[in-house]
């Protein structure tokens, strides 16, 4: 019986864990793609084709010989003034998105961002988008039809092997 017991113990995880969502990460955006940091790209335009929300990553890549990154706020960035502000060096930055709304980036170094187009405002939206549902026909939505959703079906599945194993263990 023990055997049928831990059979049945293992098919209950299993069950369980199917259930579990991926955990969402977020998107990494290398800023400017292929391009990365550099003079004369339009990063209003490359923010503007991407849709970014809460946990995105961007990924500042440059040479730090010649570049570099300022947080600004709105004003800063309107003016081209970094001085003061947060600053990234390495060349391979990762910025995180965390919080809705929108934030603002300029290169510190020389004229860049006022002459060479190196400045840029990112928007980052609340909610990612919900990811489409496993099945792709819904159950006719019949006044007598019982839906039961796959998760509570398989904790209830999952409730079940449990309570039959207990009982055959002892
Ligand atoms: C440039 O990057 C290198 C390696 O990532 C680092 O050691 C160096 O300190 C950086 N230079 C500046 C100015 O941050
Ligand atoms: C840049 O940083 C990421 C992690 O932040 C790392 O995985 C990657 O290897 C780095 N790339 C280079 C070229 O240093």
């Amino acid at each position: 019986m023990a055997w049928k017991a831990d059979f049945l113990i293992s098919l209950a995880i299993i069950v369980a864990s199917s259930v579990i969502a991926p955990v969402a990460l977020g998107t990494s955006y290398i800023v400017g793609d292929e391009k990365g940091w550099a003079l004369d790209v339009d990063y209003q335009a490359w923010a503007k084709s991407k849709t970014f929300y809460e946990d995105d990553k961007l990924i500042f890549k440059y040479d730090n010989k010649s570049h570099n990154v300022h947080i600004v706020d709105e004003k800063q960035f309107k003016f081209c003034e970094g001085s003061g502000t947060p600053v990234l060096s390495s060349g391979n930055d990762t910025v995180n998105l965390p919080i809705a709304g929108r934030t603002w980036y300029i290169d510190g170094v020389g004229r860049h961002c006022k002459d060479r187009k190196m400045h840029m405002a990112i928007d980052v939206l609340s909610a990612p988008p919900s990811p489409p549902p496993p099945s792709s026909s819904p159950p006719p939505p019949t006044a007598n039809s019982v839906v039961v959703s796959t998760d509570h079906f398989a904790w209830v599945m999952a409730s079940i092997i449990i309570l039959v194993c207990h009982h055959w263990t002892y």
